[in-house]
This record gives structure tokens, C-alpha cells and sequence, in this order.
């Protein structure tokens, strides 16, 4: 092993970094369509008690496992789970640290991509003057959604093969030379466009544009807590969901990040900020954007109805244009700059748990960690660009984005409160601390977190159709078995009831389409494990190192 020369330059550096790594798309897309879709201000409560018992608790785990790994000079979650426990399972189910972050980049980076050509086409003046309707035609024909014929989408191809680009080449700049002076200008610049995007949600009101194209409306609707949602499953997996993705816990970027910390830094006080900085920008940003504009223009009952993470695309360009051409163009740019800032910093997180794994246990320079990264990341991305409408894209949001991240928080949080230890897991956390942590936390950690965190696990396997629980058990009880969703995790993998057709008059079928992804996202698992594995076999010949201090 070498010792390795990644070092953050300064602690604003870091938190920047941080909140860099959790804010993104998941803030200013995912949460208020997520809220909408599930009642508004009924979400609102589920989601900051999923915050309080489950983000912040997983955050301080995550920062205290990934200091006390770089202790040893370990930077991925494989090494570090080892050197906490010293069992080989671990070490393999830390590849889940590494793996995460392909599945999901893969098609983060294509929706960043998005977000680029989208500035471009905002500059060029595109929009002005297109109805919603052409708006809306003008992404499906970018993503090449049309009817069922695969064409390649050069275009869309082109602005993902920059945007990766862009990636690779700030990753290979190192910690504090790259991705650290990426968030120093994009986190800023990303807070100033959203402050003048969330001015003008806040200050529209009643536009008169239809009966309920108020504005208002739509703040009473997200932020106005109603106590309904408590008593709803499917508010708290969600909501359980959306604090998974924004946070960005469960992945291993937190823990890379934190690796790269001097062990007598404080880590309390910087998990808190970078979270409570993403919570703001997520319920106050986030939620004074998309929603907001859009029930001023279009109506309060059209965007619960059609409320969706393409509005961004489909609608903005026409909303920005109702306040005139030169609007058009500079909100566009505001938007799609924001968006894009917000998701390079997210996606830039996800590089680093390879980067650190290849140089610290393979000896590779960053250059070549970063371009064999990209062109991983170009392998795995390119079945969710051409056959985005067959549903590539979903599937590897669904076992990457959402499924791997709750069995690898519920999996380390286990480790950390069981394992490793309350006690010692308690003093890694507060040791160095710029504040004191309240004791609540340890036991929300050995408790609270992982019950809740089984009990969404538990939910999403089973999920019955509807999300009618009680149907589900009275079929159950009565001895017709359980109605599983079509979305719970066990359908998923079992499809009860339903064959499994590869072709069909010499067509693939969409289930041929899905199964490829999947053995895909099955092998690229392999291959990082295979490589844990050799960095073993390497480890066993050489003696550890303790540096960081
Ligand atoms: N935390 C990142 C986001 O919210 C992944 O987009």
C-alpha cells in the first residue's frame, strides 16, 4: 500500500464538499415531486422524523466510520468495514460502498447531461415562444421516446459523453485540487441561482393565468403539516426513501469523504452542517421551485395531477417563457445551471470511493483511476441512454438508487451500534467534537435507527398491491397468500404469476431489456468484488500503515 497524498485543503472546503455530495438532483426534483405525490404537507412529517430517528444518526455513523478508516489509511467502504470487525463477509458487503455508486452515477450522469443541454438550449433561445406541448416533445424527442423505435439519440449521446468528461476530468485533479474547488464555485453559485429561482416562486401569487394558478397555493399545500400521512405506510417508505437519496447515506461517499479527515478533526459539527445545509436547501429551495411555478401557470389540480421528476424538462422552459422571452433564456440558464451544479457535486461524491480504492490498494495514479472510471460509468450508462424507454433507466434507479442504499445503511448501522460497538462506536463520533452531541444519538443508533430502518426494509419487500395493507392480510389470514406490488422488492426478483418472455416474434420484450440491465449491474458486483478480493491478497503480503493523524 502507499500512503496516499488526498488531503482536503480546509475545513469550508469539506463541509462545501459534503453538503455538495447530499445536495443534487434528489433536492430540487425528487423532493417535491415526492411531496406532492404524497399529500404535500402530510409528507412534511414523516419525512423530518425519518431525518431526525434515521439521516442524521446514519450521518454521524457514516463520517465516524469513514474517519476512523482513514486512521488506517483505508478510503472505501470494503477496507474500512474490514478493519472494523475483521470478518471476510464484511469486507464484501462493503463492495455495496463501491457498487452503489456505479448503478447510480450511471444514470445521474445522463440526467446531468440533461440538465447541460438544457442551459445550452436556454442561451440558443430554443424555448422562447414554445407551447407546453411542444416543451414536452421537445425532451421526448431529446431522450428519443417515441413509439418503440430505437434510434440513437446522437444528441442526447453527445452532451452525456461532455458531461462525464467534465467528471472525470475534475476527479483525476485529486480531493482538494479538484472536487473540493469544484464545490467551492458550484455550491455558491448553485445557492445565489436557487435564492432568485425561490424569490420568484415566493413573490408570483395568484397569476390569474387559470381558477387556481395561485402560487400560494402550493406553499399551503407542501409546508402546512397535516397529521394524515402519520397513519400511511406508504408516506413513511417514501419519505424513508427521500432521506436515503438526498442524503446520500447509504452509498459510501460520506465515508470516503470522511476518510481524508485528520483523526483529531471534529466530524460532529461538520455531519451537522452539511446536513442541516441540505435540509434547507431541499424544503426551502427545493420546494419554492418547481412546484410553486408551475401551480402559478398551470393550475394547483394540474400539477397534482401531473405532478412527475420530468416536469423539470417538460414544463420550465414554457413556465420561465410566461415572463418573457429574455426570462426565458436567463431562468433557463438559472434552472438548468442549478441543477447542473447541484448534480456535478453529487456525482463527483460517487467517484471518489473508486478513486480512493484503486489508488490506495492498487497504486494507481488518478489519472488512470478516473478514465477507467469513465469508462466503466460510459459502459454501464449507455444501456439507460439507448434504451431509456424500455425501462433500463428505472431499473437501475430502483436496485442502485433506492433498494442498495437501505440494505447497506441498515447493514453498517448494525456493524457500528452491534459490532464494532456502541461504546467504542460513540467515542469515535464524539471524539474531537466541536459541540456535544446529545446522548439521544447513541441510543437512536443502537435503537431507533436500525429498527426503522428494518421495518422500511421489511416494508418495501413486501409492499402489497395498492399499498393496501389490510387487504394483503386479510388474503393472507384467509389463506390466499399475500398480494405482493408489482414494485415490492420480492415481485421484483420472484415476478409470482408472471412468465418470463425474452422474445416475442423475434422482438426483444421489455423484460429481456430488464434482465440484461440487471445481470449487468450482477456483474459489475462481481468485478468489484473480484478486485476487493486481490486487494487482499495484496494486503496479506504487506504490512498496515496508521497515518492521518
Ligand atoms: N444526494 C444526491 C441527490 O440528492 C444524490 O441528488
Amino acid at each position: 500500500m502507499t500512503e496516499v497524498k488526498e488531503n482536503w485543503g480546509s475545513r469550508v472546503g469539506l463541509i462545501l464538499a459534503m453538503a455538495g455530495n447530499a445536495v443534487g438532483l434528489g433536492n430540487f426534483l425528487r423532493f417535491p415531486i415526492k411531496a406532492v405525490q404524497n399529500g404535500g404537507g402530510e409528507f412534511i412529517i414523516p419525512y423530518l422524523v425519518c431525518f431526525l430517528l434515521m439521516g442524521l444518526p446514519l450521518l454521524f455513523v457514516e463520517w465516524g466510520m469513514g474517519r476512523y478508516g482513514g486512521k488506517f489509511g483505508d478510503h472505501s467502504t470494503p477496507f474500512i468495514l474490514d478493519n472494523m470487525t475483521k470478518r471476510k463477509f464484511w469486507k464484501y458487503f462493503g463492495v455495496f460502498g463501491i457498487f452503489t455508486n456505479f448503478g447510480v452515477i450511471a444514470y445521474y450522469t445522463y440526467i446531468e447531461s440533461w440538465t447541460l443541454a438544457y442551459v445550452w438550449e436556454s442561451i440558443k433561445g430554443t424555448f422562447i415562444g414554445m407551447d407546453i406541448n411542444n416543451v414536452s416533445h421537445y425532451f421526448d424527442q431529446y431522450v428519443d421516446i417515441n413509439d418503440g423505435v430505437i434510434n440513437l439519440p446522437w444528441k442526447a449521446l453527445g452532451f452525456f459523453v461532455v458531461t462525464l468528461a467534465i467528471n472525470i476530468w475534475i476527479l483525476s485533479k485529486g480531493l482538494s485540487g479538484g472536487v473540493e474547488k469544484a464545490a467551492k464555485i458550484a455550491m455558491p453559485l448553485l445557492l445565489i441561482f436557487g435564492a432568485f429561482l425561490a424569490f420568484k416562486g415566493l413573490s408570483m401569487g395568484n397569476t390569474g393565468a387559470c381558477a387556481d394558478c395561485d402560487a400560494t397555493m402550493a406553499f399551503n399545500f407542501l409546508w402546512e403539516p397535516n397529521f394524515n400521512g402519520l397513519w400511511n405506510f406508504k408516506t413513511w417508505l417514501e419519505a424513508a426513501g427521500q432521506v436515503f437519496f438526498t442524503l446520500s447515506v447509504g452509498m459510501g461517499t460520506i465515508q470516503c469523504y470522511a476518510s481524508y479527515i485528520k483523526y483529531r478533526d471534529d466530524i460532529a459539527l461538520n455531519a451537522m452542517s452539511a446536513g442541516w445545509m441540505n435540509e434547507f436547501v431541499e424544503i426551502v429551495l427545493g420546494a419554492s421551485v418547481v412546484i410553486p411555478i408551475a401551480v402559478g401557470y398551470l393550475g394547483m389540480e394540474w400539477v397534482q395531477n401531473n405532478a412527475g421528476f420530468m416536469m423539470a424538462f417538460k414544463t420550465m422552459p414554457y413556465l420561465f417563457d410566461q415572463w418573457g422571452a429574455v426570462s426565458n433564456v436567463i431562468f433557463g440558464v438559472f434552472w438548468f445551471g442549478l441543477l447542473f451544479f447541484a448534480g456535478v457535486t453529487s456525482s463527483l461524491a460517487m467517484g471518489t470511493p473508486w478513486m480512493g480504492f484503486m489508488e490506495h490498494e492498487f497504486e494507481w495514479g488518478r489519472k488512470k483511476s478516473a478514465i477507467v472510471f469513465g469508462i466503466i460509468v460510459f459502459i454501464l450508462a449507455l444501456p439507460t441512454i439507448l434504451f431509456f424507454q424500455q425501462g433500463v433507466f428505472d431499473e437501475y434507479d430502483y436496485w442502485t438508487g433506492t433498494v442498495s442504499l437501505v440494505v447497506f445503511a441498515l447493514a453498517e448501522v448494525i456493524l457500528f451500534g452491534w459490532i464494532f460497538g456502541i461504546d467504542k462506536a460513540w467515542k469515535e463520533i464524539t471524539h474531537g467534537a466541536d459541540i456535544r452531541v446529545p446522548i439521544i444519538f447513541k441510543f437512536f443508533i443502537k435503537w431507533v435507527t436500525p429498527i426503522f430502518i428494518m421495518l422500511v426494509f421489511i416494508g418495501a419487500l413486501i409492499k402489497p398491491k395498492n399499498d393496501d395493507w389490510g387487504i394483503a392480510w386479510n388474503s393472507l389470514t384467509s389463506g390466499n397468500g399475500w398480494i405482493f406490488d408489482k414494485g415490492s422488492i420480492l415481485h421484483q426478483l420472484f415476478r409470482f404469476g408472471e412468465k418470463t418472455i425474452w422474445f416475442e416474434n423475434g422482438h426483444p420484450t421489455g423484460t429481456f431489456f430488464i434482465d440484461m440491465s440487471r445481470l449487468l449491474l450482477v456483474l459489475t458486483f462481481a468485478g468489484i468484488a473480484y478486485l476487493v478480493h486481490i486487494a487482499s491478497k495484496r494486503r496479506e503480503n504487506k504490512i498496515p500503515i496508521e497515518h492521518n493523524d
